[in-house]
C-alpha cells in the first residue's frame, strides 16, 4: 500500500511528454487551476486586519567575525552568547528577511535571505516567547518587509523562546501546482541551514525539531492545518520549547482566497504527530582545512542563486571534499556527484563520499541539461550535488523530514561555495530519468549546482533597506 506522501511524490513527478507546469490526468491532483496567472499572485507574505502590538526589530545586527566554512564545520571556536534582541533580529535577518528587491510590471518581488525554489517563498516564521526571557513575551509574527514582531497571541508555556516555521502551500502552488508541497520542505530546509549557521556563529542554542504536535502548534501560530501548516520548531536556548499556548492567536490571512490542494492537504496530515521529538543531531564537527574567510553574515548576504556558471571553468577536487563533507554533517541522505569538471577527478557519477570511481564514468552535460528540464545550469556548473532516497522505505513524516534535510544540505552547499569562492543554485529535475541517472532505484530529492560563476549578485541590504537588483536570465 502506497502511503500519502509515496502517492504525493508519485503524482508530481516530472517526466518527459508532459510540461512540467501541466498537471498529472488524476482525480486527485487540481485539474482546473491556470498556473502562474499573475491576475491571482499570491501575496509575498501574511497580512492581519486591525492594529495588533507590534515590536520593531533593531536594524543595527550584532556582527561576527568566524569564518563560515568553520561556522558550518562545527570548529569555530564562538563563545556562547545569551538571546536579546540584537540577536534574534540577526537570526531573522538572516534567514527570513527581505535582503533584495526587483521592480516588475505587475509587483515589487521581494527576495529573501535564504532562496526559494521559483522565489515563491512559500514560509511564514512566528517567535513565541514565555515569561521572563528578557525578551518580548507572547507568540509573534515575524514580518519579514517591517522586519518587526507582531503579536498574535499572549505568551506560552514552556522554558525556550522558539521559532515556529510554517508552509503556505498556495504561494508555491501557484506556479508549481501539488510538487510545492517538496518545496516547501526544501525552502525549509534551505532557510534552516541559515538559520542555524547565524545561530552557531553568534554563540546562540538552536535545536531543530520536526517531530512535534502538530495540530497544537497549528493552532499556537493560528494557523488553518490546510493553507498554513508546521513545518519546523527551533528552540533557542536549552530546555522545553514554548510550545504550549496560553491562549487563542489571531489567525491573519495568507490570501484572498488561496486556493487548496487536496493531495497536499493529505500528504502533510498523515505525517502529523502528537508529541514533541528530539532534536536533530548537529554532528561531529569536520576537520576541514579553513584559512580565514568572511563570517556567516557576508557570506548570507552574499549569496544568491547563481543564474550563470561558466562551462569552461572548473573547480579543485578540495573545493568538492570539503562543501560535502561539511554539508552533510550530522546528516544520513544518500548523495551522489555528477562531476562535470572537477580537477582530479574523472567526469562521471560518483556515489559520496567514495571519489575513487565513478559509479558511471563519462560526461554528463547534455544528460544533465535534459534531466533537468533544459536548463543549462546543470549543464555548466563544475559539478552537481544530488539527493537520493529509497521513499518506499519512508513514513509520512521521514518523508518530510527527508526532503528538508536535502533541503538543508542544498543551503549549506550554497553557503560553502560562495564562501569558498564558487556559486551555486538549487535545481529540480525530471523524476522519471533518475535510477539510470542515479544507477539505482532510488527518487531523487533535490539538486544542488555548484561552478564558477559569470557575475557577482549584488550584495543583500540590512533590515529595513534591500537592495535593488536586475534580474539576471538563466541560458
Ligand atoms: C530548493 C530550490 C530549488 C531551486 N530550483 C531551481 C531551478 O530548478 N532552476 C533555477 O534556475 N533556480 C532554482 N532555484 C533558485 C531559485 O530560483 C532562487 O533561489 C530564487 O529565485 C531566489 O533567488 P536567490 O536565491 O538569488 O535569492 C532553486 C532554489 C531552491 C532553494
Amino acid at each position: 500500500m502506497e502511503t500519502a506522501t509515496q502517492t504525493l511524490h508519485r503524482l508530481t513527478s516530472y517526466e518527459p511528454g508532459r510540461e512540467w507546469d501541466e498537471p498529472v490526468d488524476d482525480p486527485r491532483v487540481v485539474q482546473d487551476l491556470e498556473v502562474n496567472d499573475l491576475d491571482r499572485l499570491p501575496w509575498f507574505y501574511k497580512r492581519y486586519e486591525g492594529s495588533l502590538p507590534r515590536v520593531s526589530l533593531p536594524r543595527d545586527l550584532p556582527s561576527t567575525t568566524a569564518p563560515a566554512v568553520a561556522v558550518l564545520a562545527g570548529t569555530a571556536d564562538v563563545a556562547p552568547t545569551d538571546l536579546d534582541l540584537p540577536q534574534l533580529s540577526r537570526l531573522l535577518h538572516l534567514s527570513a528577511g527581505v535582503v533584495r528587491t526587483t521592480v516588475r510590471p505587475y509587483a515589487t518581488w521581494l527576495f529573501r535571505a535564504a532562496g526559494s525554489a521559483g522565489g515563491r517563498f512559500p514560509l511564514e516564521v512566528y517567535v513565541t516567547v514565555p515569561e521572563g526571557t528578557g525578551l518580548p513575551a507572547g507568540v509573534h509574527w515575524y514580518d519579514p518587509l517591517d522586519h518587526a514582531l507582531v503579536r498574535i497571541g499572549p505568551p506560552p508555556l514552556g522554558e525556550a523562546p522558539a521559532l515556529v516555521v510554517t508552509g503556505i502551500p498556495w504561494r508555491t502552488g501557484w506556479r508549481y501546482r501539488e510538487r510545492g508541497f517538496r518545496h516547501v520542505y526544501w525552502d525549509a530546509g534551505t532557510m534552516l541551514s541559515q538559520l542555524l549557521a547565524a545561530a552557531d556563529s553568534a554563540g546562540l542554542t538552536a535545536m531543530l525539531r520536526t517531530r512535534f504536535p502538530d495540530a497544537a502548534v497549528t493552532a499556537l501560530v493560528g494557523a488553518d492545518g490546510v493553507n498554513e501548516w508546521p513545518v519546523a520548531v527551533v528552540a533557542l536556548g536549552d530546555g522545553m520549547p514554548a510550545l504550549d499556548a496560553s491562549g487563542v492567536a489571531t489567525m491573519g490571512e495568507v490570501d484572498e482566497p488561496p486556493v487548496e490542494f487536496p493531495l497536499v492537504t493529505a500528504a502533510q496530515r498523515a505525517g502529523d504527530r502528537d508529541s514533541l521529538g528530539p532534536p536533530w543531531d548537529r554532528g561531529a564537527p569536520v576537520d576541514v582545512a579553513v584559512e580565514g574567510g568572511d563570517p556567516i553574515e557576508t557570506v548570507v548576504l552574499a549569496r544568491g542563486s547563481q543564474r550563470r556558471m561558466d562551462p569552461d571553468r572548473g573547480l579543485p577536487e578540495s573545493l568538492l571534499r570539503t562543501s560535502m563533507s561539511v554539508a552533510l554533517r550530522g546528516l544520513d541522505l544518500p548523495h551522489v556527484v555528477v562531476v562535470h569538471d572537477v580537477e582530479g577527478l574523472a567526469p562521471g557519477v560518483y556515489r559520496w563520499p567514495d571519489l575513487s570511481a565513478p559509479l558511471r564514468p563519462g560526461y554528463m552535460r547534455d544528460e544533465l541539461y535534459r534531466v533537468c528540464l533544459d536548463q543549462g545550469l546543470a549543464r555548466d556548473a563544475a559539478f552537481v550535488v544530488i539527493g537520493a532516497a529509497d521513499l518506499s522505505a519512508l513514513d509520512d513524516r521521514q518523508y518530510r523530514e527527508a526532503q528538508l534535510a536535502a533541503g538543508l544540505v542544498e543551503g549549506r552547499l550554497h553557503l560553502l561555495a560562495y564562501a569558498l569562492g564558487a556559486s551555486a543554485s538549487g535545481m529540480t529535475f525530471l523524476d522519471s530519468e533518475m535510477p539510470s541517472l542515479l544507477g539505482e532505484p532510488k527518487d531523487a530529492l533535490l539538486f544542488t549546482c555548484v561552478g564558477v560563476p559569470e557575475y557577482a549578485s549584488a550584495s543583500g541590504g540590512s533590515p529595513g533597506a534591500p537592495t535593488d537588483v536586475h534580474m539576471v536570465t538563466p541560458r
